[in-house]
């Protein structure tokens, strides 16, 4: 028994370190998934029924975040997991694509992009990272062992709107 806890010790400090060691951390929330689930019912897929440029209606961010923290869907949302369905809005009220890095695995990042129809291209440094898309919208990239997180950079494009998100400013892209 003692041994399955150490065991567990170690791993929980190896992956602890991994994330430290750059200090950068993913999304608290899949935001994508999370607005399919419990905002799309009302607001169409993708955000489809959301005017475009609503944004402009309100005064300031913290208008914005108020009424999607009114909205049905966001009961029971900490506040950091609202900064990220805020930051989708953004993108929906812009018609830009948003993209979000969502998940840390020791040799692995994987993540959220919308529209499902987006392309993506990751860099690090000059290098080209290969994107795998698990669904339309999820990316897994594999890091190559030289590869330190806050070098990464994920642009989406959809149509003429291209966003690129750069992992060391923060884990999604629409912040502001
Ligand atoms: C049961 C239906 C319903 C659900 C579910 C719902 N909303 Fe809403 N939402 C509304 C209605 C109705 C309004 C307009 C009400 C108002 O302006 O006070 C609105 C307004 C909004 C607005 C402002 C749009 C504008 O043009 O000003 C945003 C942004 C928004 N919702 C986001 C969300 C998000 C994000 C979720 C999920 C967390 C969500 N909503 C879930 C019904 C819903």
């Amino acid at each position: 028994m003692r041994g399955v806890i150490s065991a567990t010790a170690v791993f929980v400090v190896m992956v602890g370190t991994a994330i430290g060691a750059s200090g950068l951390r993913p999304a608290p929330i899949k935001p994508v998934e999370t607005y399919e689930r419990r905002c799309s019912s009302c607001h169409g897929k993708e955000g489809a029924m959301l005017e475009k440029g609503f944004e402009k209606k309100y005064a300031s961010g913290s208008e914005l975040r108020e009424i999607i923290e009114s909205m049905p869907g966001a009961i029971g949302m900490r506040a950091e997991e609202l900064d990220a369905m805020v930051a989708y809005a953004r993108a929906i009220s812009r018609r830009e694509p948003f993209v979000a890095w969502t998940t840390q695995s020791v040799n692995a990042i994987e993540g959220e992009v919308s529209p499902g129809n987006a392309t993506l291209r990751a860099t690090a440094k000059r290098q080209n990272l290969k994107v795998v898309r698990l669904s339309p919208y999820r990316w897994r990239i594999e890091l190559p062992k030289s590869v330190r997180l806050e070098d990464i950079e994920i642009t989406a494009q959809s149509g003429a709107r291209r966003v690129t998100l750069r992992l060391r400013e923060s884990p999604y892209s629409h912040t502001k």
